[in-house]
């Protein structure tokens, strides 16, 4: 059976997204398999969808789901903030970011994302890239590894982690993901290796961010989107990492308070319902994140 990602809180967005304009254009910064995308396409008849995606073989799958609406999905392979830098001003009315990877990456991609699995460790999203999480497993010093697991996944064994590793990788290369889980393992406590998530978790999770770059995009994709929206249009952006989610929160209020350019809708993030909790697990640590770009009246009135 193929397992295909579902969309995070598509009726939260679909509720706070619409279209400004007569012929719309949506961006979908992540479009990973198209969730998202496809219920704005069938919602509005006359929209169409520019889908980025830096990773070629997720995007393969998006561009065949969307192959019966013709021109109206345009796909875009690159990183989103270069992408968006490109575009022109005022040219969205909707632009979504829905942050991370997505299932496909762990159970298809065969590129280690998964601790579970005899993989290669890879984790790249652009296959070009020459940056593997191979590399930073082996290559970073021992001090660079600590920082990264304790500041991107606030992994509170980062340094026992980063020591073990170099233990091992100088007796021979760390070059699969469940090789790596198991060093992991064994370097944690014995009380920790029952808690709720696998201990090697935090550490993949850092390696990812390491690898692709993904925390130094965000605030500028994000000052990128706001000068690309139309007058009135939305920007919504999904985190599901409390550092993705301050970055987001910090831009938007500066942001309001600098210029005035848009308008915070989400005092507070908004969450999954509990049903949608219960029903794809991932959604328990989304946050939801929409702000206006303000119409040339609500300048004047300002
Ligand atoms: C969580 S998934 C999106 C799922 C999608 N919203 C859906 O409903 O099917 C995120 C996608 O964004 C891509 N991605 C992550 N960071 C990116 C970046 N900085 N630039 C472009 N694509 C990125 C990943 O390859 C992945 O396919």
């Amino acid at each position: 059976m193929e397992i295909v990602h579902t969309p995070v809180m598509k009726n939260e967005i679909l509720s706070y997204l619409a279209p400004v304009s007569e012929n719309p254009v949506m961006i979908d910064c992540t479009t990973g398999e198209g969730g998202h995308s496809q219920a704005f396409l069938d919602k509005y008849p006359a929209l169409t969808v520019i889908g980025f995606d830096r990773d070629r073989s997720i995007q393969a799958k998006a561009i065949e789901r969307f192959l019966p609406y013709g021109s109206r999905f345009i796909p875009v392979n690159g990183w989103f903030d270069e992408e968006l830098a490109k575009r022109e001003d005022c040219s969205a009315d909707m632009i979504l970011f829905d942050l991370g990877i997505s299932i496909f990456h762990y159970v298809e991609s065969q590129r280690g994302f998964s601790f579970r699995a005899d993989e290669k460790l890879d984790m790249r999203l652009d296959e070009n890239q020459k940056l593997s999480a191979e590399t930073v497993v082996n290559e970073y010093s021992e001090e660079e590894l600590a920082d990264i697991i304790y500041q991107y996944a606030e992994e509170r064994y980062s340094r026992r982690i980063a020591r073990r590793i170099a233990e091992e990788r100088s007796r021979e290369r760390i070059t699969t993901a469940s090789r790596l889980a198991d060093i992991i393992y064994s370097a944690v406590p014995p009380q920790y290796r029952h808690g709720h998530i696998h201990p090697a978790t935090r550490t993949f999770q850092a390696l990812r961010i390491e690898v692709n770059n993904e925390l130094d995009r965000i605030t500028p994709a994000l000052q990128e989107a706001v000068r690309v929206l139309k007058p009135k249009g939305r920007l919504a952006v999904i985190t599901f990492h409390s550092l993705e989610d301050r970055q987001v929160k910090w831009f938007f209020k500066n942001k309001a308070a600098q210029d005035g350019s848009i308008t915070i809708l989400t005092k507070h993030p908004v969450v999954a319902t509990d049903e949608e909790c219960r029903d794809n697990p991932p959604s328990r640590s989304a946050k939801l994140r929409i702000v206006e770009k303000k119409g040339d009246a609500d300048y004047e009135n300002n």
